[in-house]
């Protein structure tokens, strides 16, 4: 019997979303470089599934039935291209690999094109919620053709999260659209992250709130508009006594965040495309500025005490609707980015199924989605969700809020980068004349950049000074 589905790479990511599969119904042939791996899996793991373990590549190809449809669930970069490489000899026309790491999109064109040349289809497919989510359903964001996707498609809509909205995978689009829309997705994800610890940092340093209580308010408000996956695993963070010292140990963890790269591609991009999405980029930065321990020490030093700034606890509800606030403008941001991305690059990506898509099995899942659904309805034309009069009144009455909590920050000399961005953000979008007019002015006087002028048509040059 041969099997309907292959996963090559059983780190824990593709061990669970092959038994995802196989716990569907399906039959998974399975492979990994190390065959000590493969044997742990299926001692360990595999029960009444039918998973068809393969020790050798060919026949782990061949043990699969055609067309064949294989998952890699390698490394993003290169070890994705030496699979494909190893692979490429077995594989038949028609036959369909699945990239479903988290590869950089421009990668995945490449690879379609070369595959294609071979008549291998190829599906760059973004998965979120990690091993949990590949285990009992994540976010797919498959992208390719749409000939290739519906190959898999009752596969995908079998393992993906369910919401009320329906299974949480959707045809995403052309070529690269599915990983793509992964990478902004971690690009929004490093922002609300982000955001939150701003919070949280505020919480303990002005508040002088300790873990426990920071818990609590975090679970509070996942009771009501900031329902989210982020803000849940956060107040359970909270909780998370260390066995050893008896301390929480969120405080026991060294302040350095890794990162692997999809939030910089995000922000190299966005910079590449001409789309502002300083929020998601100025996360990025701040995990690179966390890097900097030893110098952050020697730098406080220098700096010296910090102002003591008295807040009470009501300032918490003001901290509740920055949070809100932040998380909006961030995945506004990430959404203006894959519309202007959707044009550019012809992926036809629909918006309001990347929404839907996202409310279940992802990360950066949460309430508020349905709202930035409502929004995009009202104004489906629209690609930024600002443009909506309901979008601006629900960002102008957190506003007061997120003014005094930035005022207290400030005082407090604590970093609030996200925060600081949306707010910057907002009043310049917002802003009908910028300084811009001297930017050119400038630019005119010591290069001769032109510029163009608001009460006549054209393009003009001054000599601001005399050169000899
Ligand atoms: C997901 C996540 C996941 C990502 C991690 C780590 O959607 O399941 O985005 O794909 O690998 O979040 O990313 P960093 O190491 O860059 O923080």
């Amino acid at each position: 019997m041969k099997a309907q589905i292959g996963v090559v790479g059983l780190a824990v990511m593709g061990q669970n979303l092959a038994l995802n599969i196989a716990r569907n119904g399906y039959s998974v042939a399975v492979y990994n470089r190390t065959a000590e791996r493969t044997k742990k899996f299926v001692e360990e793991r595999v029960k009444a599934e039918k998973i068809l373990p393969s020790y050798d590549l060919q026949h782990f190809v061949q043990s699969i039935e055609r067309p064949r449809k294989i998952i890699l669930m390698v490394k993003a970069g290169t070890p994705v291209d030496e699979m494909i490489e190893e692979l490429l000899p077995f594989l038949e026309r028609g036959d369909l690999l699945i990239d479903a790491g988290n590869s950089h999109y421009a990668d995945t064109n490449r690879r379609l094109d070369k595959l294609s040349e071979h008549g291998i289809l190829y599906l760059g497919t973004g998965v979120s919620g990690g091993e949990y989510g590949a285990l009992h359903g994540p976010s797919i964001m498959p992208g390719g053709t749409l000939q290739a996707y519906k190959l898999v498609e009752d596969v995908f809509l079998k393992i993906a999260a369910k919401t009320e909205d329906g299974p949480c995978c959707t045809y995403v689009g052309n070529r690269s659209a599915g990983h793509f829309v992964k990478m902004v997705h971690n690009g929004i994800e490093y922002a609300i992250m982000q955001a939150i610890s701003e919070i949280y940092d505020l919480m303990r340093k002005v508040l002088k709130m300790n873990s426990e209580e920071i818990g609590q308010v975090f679970e509070r408000w996942n009771n009501g508009e900031l329902s989210s996956f982020l803000v849940e695993i956060t107040y359970k963070i909270m909780r998370r006594i260390d066995e050893e010292t008896n301390k929480p140990l969120v405080e026991l963890i060294l302040d350095k965040a890794e990162q692997k790269g999809t939030g910089k591609w995000t922000a190299q991009t966005a910079l590449d495309l001409g789309v502002p999405t300083p929020s998601l980029s100025t996360a990025v930065f701040a995990r690179t500025i966390s890097h900097f321990k030893e110098q952050r020490e020697q730098l406080s030093k220098i700096f010296g005490e910090k102002h003591k700034v008295n807040a009470d606890k009501s300032l918490l509800q003001d901290l509740e609707k920055s949070l809100l606030f932040a998380v909006f403008l961030s995945f506004s941001q990430g959404l203006w980015l894959i519309s202007e991305a959707s044009v550019a690059y012809n992926y036809n990506i629909d918006l309001l199924e990347v929404l839907r898509i996202w409310k279940g099995g992802c990360i950066i899942r949460a309430k508020l989605l349905d709202f930035l659904r409502r929004i995009l309805k009202e104004n489906p034309q629209n690609v930024n969700l600002l443009a909506s009069e309901t979008a601006m009144n629900f960002l102008k009455e957190k506003l007061p809020s997120v003014l005094k909590v930035s005022s207290v920050a400030r005082e407090a000399s604590l970093p609030m980068p996200v925060l600081s961005s949306c707010i910057d953000y907002l009043f310049s979008l917002t802003e009908e004349n910028l300084p811009a007019n001297l930017i050119q002015a400038q630019r005119d006087f010591f290069g001769a950049h032109t510029f163009e002028r608001i009460d006549k048509e054209g393009t003009f040059h001054v000599e601001w000074q005399e050169l000899e």
